[in-house]
């Protein structure tokens, strides 16, 4: 988590770095900061809370710099407090340092450099960072040395961004385990912990690699390899410039904005990779892995939060069209799993950001078993589609709110895709289901058109504590989703589980105060659910419930209901998403919360 922005210019790069770190808000809004080195003099400002409330107190002073480094905190080490936030230096205030990642000996360091006569005033692991590099500096009279030998004592993850009153003219970064990319400029450089920040100035930029170390001044970008012992010179890409998602437009926040992009996130998702009318699926993101894809003959699913959930989905889809066995694992579970995994597998990444720590460090656990990874990821040359052999891109635009939505809806989508597309060979459901994708946001209009409806039922269910999400089949892991989405917005208890579960157990819960949401549409599992249902309200239970348009007997039996329009099983999750974001949605707006900024997240979990 944690986001990081950086200047080396001929212009006061003051604004720049602000306006970045809140293009990376999205990675955490504890406190924010900033440091800089105006010659021979530095300075340092930080604030608690949103890069809003630095930026106040920056612009009054009016400071100009053109060497800058900036961050904006997800506390890890240390509440958020001023103290605590980023840019962290030394006693002399001649070294500061932003830092994303975890150091996981920074005790061991802090108690050396305690015994040479270091004081330490956070409680974060970051401030050992220029403690080392002075202490080094000490010992060598070089800055650039002394950030080489203070890396290879540090044992964690990093994406670093350092500076210095004794070299006032350089900027330096590094990387291990957390990306960082350098935008080249007209007049200087723009860095940063995420493409975004540097595509609002240029499309020229390079990507750090684990181990990377570099050097920027205004006349040389070096970059060397601290494990290869290389100084390569950098490789310059051009990036790509996707819809950045930032306008608001009438929308209140982002979330309610991300759910009303979902029809458009359908059309994007399918538009040039279908032919109903054959049932074929093109996706040219696999075309270089067509022979590999022929000889799987089994999936691997890894992803954290909502992306696992769209993965659930992706199992109940691969298995019933393509008929290879799939296993959804949770990415954190899976790096440190020790299972048997043959080469005829593959595995498939799911990450809306592609920066998640765990779901990079499963891609990186298999790396060297010679399986074939693939990705599913929004964010264009995200790391994990850096590191995945093949992959789809989602093309939902950026994603700003925490509560992942549109980017749900597209993964299902894609893994809809992904299915046909492994299927042997295109049939009359290949057909049926091309078709309904196509008719898909369409449908997703007249779901948002219920928004007052899931409105006045938020205004009834607000103050429950507890929420049960039910279903089956399909509806299972969207019962999940459910209950994530409603916990992480309106920190409201929830629980999602198969309906069938209910009476090993969770049915013991049930009672005047605990309602139920039921995931109760179309399908061949509908009359068991139905019985579900029976149970829960034999038991006291209020019980609300998603069902397709003409249920007349869920009317009947359930105290809410909200219909959506007739659809197949194999793309309800579409519909039935929506449904579930807009609910979670007004239950937050009901209870005054911060719908975007959920407390104690971030948008991208990019520590461990
Ligand atoms: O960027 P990713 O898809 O890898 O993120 C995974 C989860 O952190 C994410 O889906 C999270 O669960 C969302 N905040 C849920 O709304």
């Amino acid at each position: 988590m944690c986001g990081i922005v950086g200047y080396i210019g001929k212009d006061n790069g003051i604004n720049l770095v602000l306006d970045g770190l809140e293009e990376l808000e999205y990675r955490g809004y504890d406190s924010a900061g900033i440091a800089f080195i105006n010659d021979p003099k530095s300075n340092v400002y930080k604030e608690v809370g949103e890069v809003k409330n630095l930026k106040k107190i920056v612009q009054k002073d009016k400071p100009n710099s053109n060497l800058i480094i900036g961050h904006t905190r997800w506390a890890t080490h240390g509440k958020p407090s001023i103290v605590n936030a980023h840019p962290h230096f030394n006693s002399d205030r001649t070294i500061y340092v932003v830092h994303n990642g975890i150091i996981e000996n920074y005790q061991e360091i802090k108690n050396r450099l305690i015994d040479q006569g270091y004081n330490f005033i956070s409680e974060t692991d970051s401030e050992v960072i220029p403690h080392l590099i002075d202490y080094y500096y000490s010992k060598t009279n070089n800055i650039l040395e002394s950030i080489k030998l203070a890396l290879n004592d540090l044992v964690g993850t990093y994406a670093l961004e350092i500076i210095s009153t004794l070299t006032p003219q350089k900027l330096y970064l590094a990387r291990l385990g957390s990306p960082l990319v350098i935008g080249i400029m007209k007049n200087g450089y723009i860095t940063g912990s995420d493409k975004n920040v540097v595509l609002e100035h240029t499309s020229k930029a390079t990507f750090l690699n684990d181990y990377d170390l570099a050097e920027v001044s205004l006349s040389k970008l070096k970059i060397i390899n601290l494990k290869d012992k290389d100084s390569n010179p950098p490789k310059i890409e051009l990036l790509e410039n996707e819809k950045t998602g930032n306008d608001l437009g009438n929308f209140p926040d982002y979330m309610l904005k991300e759910i009303h992009d979902t029809p458009e996130t359908i059309k994007l998702a399918v538009t040039g990779r279908i032919n109903p009318k054959q049932g074929n699926v093109k996706l040219g993101g696999l075309d270089s892995v067509i022979k590999e894809l022929e000889h799987i003959d089994r999936i691997i699913i890894v992803a954290c939060g909502t992306s696992y959930y769209a993965g659930l989905v992706g199992e109940y889809l691969i298995e019933e069209l393509a008929n290879i066995p799939v296993e959804v694992v949770l990415a954190s579970e899976f790096k440190y799993k020790k299972e048997p995994i043959s080469r005829s597998a593959c595995v498939i990444a799911i990450s809306q950001s592609g920066e998640t720590a765990d779901t990079i460090a499963a891609l990186n656990k298999v790396k060297d078993y010679g399986v074939l990874e693939l990705g599913i990821v929004n964010s264009i040359g995200s790391s994990v589609a850096r590191l995945t052999d093949a992959g789809v891109y989602c093309h939902a635009g950026t994603e700003k709110s925490v509560a992942s939505t549109k980017a749900f809806i597209s993964q299902v989508t894609i893994l809809t895709l992904v299915a046909l597309r492994l299927k042997k060979s295109p049939d009359k459901i290949s057909r049926k289901i091309l078709s309904e994708l196509q008719a898909l946001p369409q449908k997703i209009k007249t779901v948002l058109n219920l928004e007052n409806q899931i409105k006045e039922l938020a205004k009834r269910y607000k103050d429950y504590s507890n929420f049960l999400y039910i279903g089956r089949g399909y509806n299972y892991p969207a019962a999940l989703e459910g209950a994530l989405k409603l916990k992480e917005i309106s920190y409201i208890h929830a629980e999602g589980f198969a309906a069938g579960e209910m009476k090993h157990g969770p049915l013991a819960l049930i009672d005047s105060k605990f309602p139920t949401f039921a995931i109760a549409t179309d399908g061949p599992l509908l009359e068991k659910t139905i019985s579900n249902i029976e149970e829960i309200k034999a038991r006291g239970g209020p019980v609300l419930a998603v069902a397709t348009i003409g249920n007349k007997k869920l009317k009947k039996l359930v105290d809410d209901v909200i219909y959506i329009p007739k659809t197949l099983e194999q793309t309800s999750t579409q519909l039935i998403g929506v449904v579930l974001q807009l609910f979670a949605y007004y239950m937050a707006h009901e209870l005054s919360k911060n719908i975007d900024k959920p407390r104690n997240l971030a948008k991208s979990v990019t520590v461990e």
